[in-house]
């Protein structure tokens, strides 16, 4: 069988690519969370490594086989998967999907008990480091930096916001009022400097696709 996307548009790229949803423990039995099922992650992941890429996807917490041809390391603290994304460098693109929590929790070293008194427990919340941020300030930058925005309001407005705060090349912006999160499809606009494209409601596989086909024309191959 022939080596899965040899000579592929991607042939010879490192692409990095984060997805899923970060974990930030509260105690050893819980933790705060973002929704995200890393269906669009693991997606984007499996057609760049279709394409011919060697994908490194950083994962959070998700219950997803690995795409066919792409390195999966596992993550579940939005600093643990900033690391990783780190030691993956170089590359030539990120694609940043994961849904990361914004805040983590300093972590009681024991399981927190109820109170007699009923009084619930105070979460300081500290806020985590931005790693899309990041990695688009880092000397290390890939040529194309991608970010992902899930928004359930003024979805364009946002995401264009997003991307000059961020320093990103492209931001994906997904709109999240309906019922993407665990769902088959997804309704992006891809947000560039040069303006705003918007894709029909598609299959997560075909979002991928178009994308990874994207990705492979930016970076010239
Ligand atoms: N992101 C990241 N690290 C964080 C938070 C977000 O890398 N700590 C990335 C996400 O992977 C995504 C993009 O930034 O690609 C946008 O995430 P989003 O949560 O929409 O952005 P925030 O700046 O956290 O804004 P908001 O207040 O709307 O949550
Ligand atoms: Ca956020």
């Amino acid at each position: 069988q022939r080596a899965l996307g040899q000579g592929g548009a991607l042939a010879g790229r490192h692409i990095l690519v984060t997805a899923g949803p970060t974990h930030e423990p509260i105690d050893p039995v819980r933790y705060i969370a973002n929704r995200s099922s890393g269906k669009q992650g693991f997606a984007i992941a499996g057609a760049l490594a279709a394409l011919g890429a060697r994908v490194t996807l950083v994962a959070g917490p998700v219950t997803l086989p690995t795409p066919p041809g792409v390195t999966r390391i596992d993550v579940e603290t939005a600093r643990q998967m900033a690391a990783a994304v780190d030691a993956a460098l170089p590359a030539d693109a990120a694609v940043m999907v994961a849904a990361v929590a914004d805040w983590h929790v300093d972590a009681a070293g024991q399981k927190i008990k109820k109170q007699a008194d009923g009084a619930p427990p105070a979460l300081a919340l500290t806020e985590n480091p931005d790693i899309l941020a990041g990695l688009a300030a880092n000397p290390r930058r890939p040529a194309l930096v991608v970010g992902f925005a899930a928004e359930t309001e003024k979805v364009v407005e946002h995401a264009t916001a997003k991307r000059a705060r961020k320093g990103a090349d492209w931001i994906v912006a997904n709109d999240v009022s309906g019922d993407v999160m665990g769902g088959a499809n997804n309704s992006v606009h891809i947000v560039t400097a040069n303006g705003v494209e918007s894709w029909p409601d598609l299959p997560k596989e075909a979002v991928a696709m178009r994308l990874a086909e994207r990705i492979a024309a930016a970076l010239g191959s």
